[in-house]
């Protein structure tokens, strides 16, 4: 009798087979645990990047231009308070305002980019004088700020014209980055193509939406 059949008749090979058949399935396992885990991993962190396509308004994670945030910063200049922008992203230009001596604060809907934002601010030497907000646009009051920044959608502005004129205080400027209002008009504008800003006064956009409800009355 040779020893494979020794070992087949003694039950010794039963016990090899049995254990390569264990490791193999353990490995597979260990396999399907770090492909399911990267996926959900994926997932996690590309859903929120993806998610403002599926909604009714699509505003997608597009960071301002370094001009653009100068701009901002040059309309705003003689300006001081609160500040927000509207859809923060990575939290530019919330932390630019910030080292002009605003207490800026930005809204924004993707969880990574607030605590992208949260990172960054800390890192900066600005995380005292900003604040930053996991929370939809269109569910928030801007009632408490002086100075409101949007870098939206042309889709969105005539909703959030109606918002915000109905919201901020008279002492308020709101400014718009790359689409204007579609109604209100500007007090002043800065620079050009994709960087342009325009500058809104609430006082002028309140006259106006007093004489258009007395118009309808
Ligand atoms: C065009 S980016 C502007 C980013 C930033 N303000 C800047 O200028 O660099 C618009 C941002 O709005 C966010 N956003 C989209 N829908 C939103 C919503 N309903 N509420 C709050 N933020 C939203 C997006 O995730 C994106 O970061």
């Amino acid at each position: 009798m040779s020893q494979h059949e020794l070992a087949l008749d003694t039950g010794q090979g039963n016990g090899a087979v049995s254990e390569g058949r264990r490791s193999r399935s353990r490995l597979g396992l260990v396999v399907t645990g770090v492909v399911g885990g990267s996926l959900v991993a994926l997932y996690a962190v590309a859903a929120p990047f993806v998610a403002p396509a599926l909604r009714r308004v699509c505003l997608p994670f597009v960071p301002a231009t370094t001009a653009q945030v100068e701009n901002v910063l040059r309309v705003l200049r003689p300006r001081t308070g609160t500040l927000v922008d509207i859809g923060s992203g990575d939290g530019r230009i919330v932390i630019a305002a910030a080292k002009c001596g605003f207490q800026a604060s930005g809204l924004e809907l993707n969880p990574w980019l607030v605590w992208y934002s949260r990172y960054r601010a800390w890192r900066e030497g600005v995380h005292r004088s900003t604040s930053f907000h996991i929370s939809d646009l269109w569910k928030a009051s801007f009632a408490q700020y002086s100075n409101v920044v949007i870098f939206g959608v042309p889709q969105m502005m005539d909703q959030l014209e109606v918002k915000l004129a109905n919201e901020l205080p008279s002492s308020a400027k709101v400014v718009a980055c790359r689409f204007p209002f579609p109604t209100w008009v500007p007090e002043s504008s800065e620079g050009e193509g994709i960087d342009t800003v325009w500058v809104y006064d609430a006082k002028t956009f309140h006259s106006d939406l007093h004489r258009n409800r007395a118009k309808h009355c």
